[in-house]
């Protein structure tokens, strides 16, 4: 008898089960010869039977996993609405244009605004600003906590500031307690960029439920995966409205792939000056894009997010391991500290080579990489020193970018990703200890 589908995926699952272990058994770590990688994808056959299952679908477009994902996701973070965008340079696009929204009335952001940011993070922070005609004005930030320094931002606020847009840097959260007062008394916007910081708390509450809107993203480095993807969430349902919008080619229907009419008044309402009844499909009532992500994407999203608890805590543990093995270096470093009344889920371990050390931090990571350790810089290092950002319209704040630049020099990090080991921590501690004895230090 020929079989049903449900009993085709059934084995079609259990083939790719079997096919996992084959194919992705864990490979025993060969001091020297593997990778101590900074990050990746950690996954097991769920993800892989998951992405399948949808794969059978041949939905291809959003679908039952993305709802899936995106009402888990609001489950997890607390947060009302979530929207999955191909990217989380994407989510910040989203985000910001989010606030452009001629449904905001007098308070959408407009060209020449100022945005509060830093220069020493990820682009795709800074770029929306930039594409969107605004000026970014960039504050210093703090060696060891990585973010902008609060004592210097009410300095930069000017009478056009009207956002504050920033990541918590490698997952540590920024003194939200002193945004959010100087948010309420000029009347700011608030992004919060969790790109890197899924899972981290600040007085107990999830960074992303502080600010007006915030992002994720999904790409393998980052907390969760699903390859390509990322996420824009809020609680305000007029940004939400816009960030569909913005999401879903700038339409006003809100309808899912494949639905029709849900609103009731598909083909009998007035838009701008379109004629009656003109095809609300149709309308258009923000300047958008197509950024949404497919149902393979999404499907395993949702089996990552099953895992993301166990994941936040592997960082934390992998996070102190490092702490503890690094006190041994005595000065050579400043570690990284929390900021205060934070938890974070961490991105990464950044190191700052202290001064007059007698190395260099390319020395260092040089010799690291050497002997299959794998480190990064904190992203740009100064965003304004990089050749496309050379004579952007901006703005410093007073008291200057010294410490961003001391970061683009002296600042490197190491992986906290599940995916890492105790075995690789001490094999890794073990080569700086060889580094510095070599640089008459330890
Ligand atoms: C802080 C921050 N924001 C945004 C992004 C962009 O995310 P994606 O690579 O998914 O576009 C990254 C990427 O790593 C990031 O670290």
């Amino acid at each position: 008898m020929a079989k049903t589908e449900k009993e085709l995926r059934a084995q079609i699952a259990e083939l790719v089960k079997e096919y996992y272990d084959i194919k992705f058994a864990p490979k025993p770590f060969e001091p020297g010869k593997s990778m101590v990688r900074y990050a990746g994808r950690v996954f097991d056959e769920k993800e892989l039977q998951s992405l399948v299952d949808a794969s059978l679908d041949f939905w291809l477009t959003s679908g039952r996993y993305s709802e899936a994902f995106e009402s888990a996701f609001c489950a997890f973070t607390g947060a009302e609405y979530a929207f999955l965008v191909n990217s989380g340079s994407s989510a910040n696009l989203v985000a910001l244009a989010s606030l452009t929204s001629p449904l905001l009335g007098h308070r959408r952001l407009k060209r020449g605004d100022e945005v509060i940011a830093v220069a020493a993070g990820f682009p795709t922070t800074v770029n929306p600003i930039i594409q969107y005609g605004m000026v970014p004005v960039f504050v210093d930030v703090e060696i060891g906590t990585y973010n902008i320094d609060v004592r210097q931002l009410e300095k930069a606020i000017s009478s056009k500031t009207k956002a504050i847009f920033l990541a918590h840097t490698l997952g540590n959260p920024y003194d939200l307690d002193a945004i959010m007062k100087l948010v309420e008394k000029y009347n700011l916007w608030l992004i919060e960029d969790c790109c890197d910081a899924l899972g981290s708390t600040y007085k107990g509450r999830f960074v992303g439920s502080f600010g007006h809107i915030a992002t994720c993203s999904f790409y393998p480095a980052h907390h969760i995966t699903m390859g390509e993807g990322g996420c824009v969430f809020t609680s305000d349902e007029t940004l939400a409205r816009a960030a569909r919008s913005i999401r879903d080619w700038g339409r006003d229907c809100y309808c899912a792939p494949g639905e029709s009419n849900t609103c009731g008044k598909r083909f009998s309402a007035t838009y701008g000056t379109l004629p009656k009844g003109y095809d609300h499909k149709y309308v258009y009532s923000h300047i958008g894009y197509n950024l949404k992500v497919t149902d393979m994407q999404a499907a395993i999203g949702v089996e990552q997010l099953k895992k993301l608890p166990k994941f936040i805590e592997a960082r934390k543990a992998n996070f102190k391991a490092w702490t503890e093995g690094f006190k041994k270096f005595g000065d050579a470093f400043i570690l990284p500290r929390p900021t205060e009344g934070s938890d974070p889920s961490w991105f990464a371990f950044p190191v700052t080579v202290a001064e007059n050390t007698g190395f260099t931090r390319t020395e260092l990571t040089d010799y690291l990489n050497n002997h299959g350790v794998e480190t990064r810089n904190l992203f740009a290092g100064n965003l304004l020193r990089q050749p496309a950002y050379i004579g952007i319209e901006h703005r410093v704040a007073p008291g200057g970018l010294k410490r961003t630049d001391h970061i683009m020099n002296d600042t490197f990090f190491l992986g906290t990703y599940p995916g890492l080991t105790r075995e690789q921590i001490e094999y890794t501690l073990g080569i700086i200890e060889e580094f510095l004895k070599s640089k008459g230090v330890a």
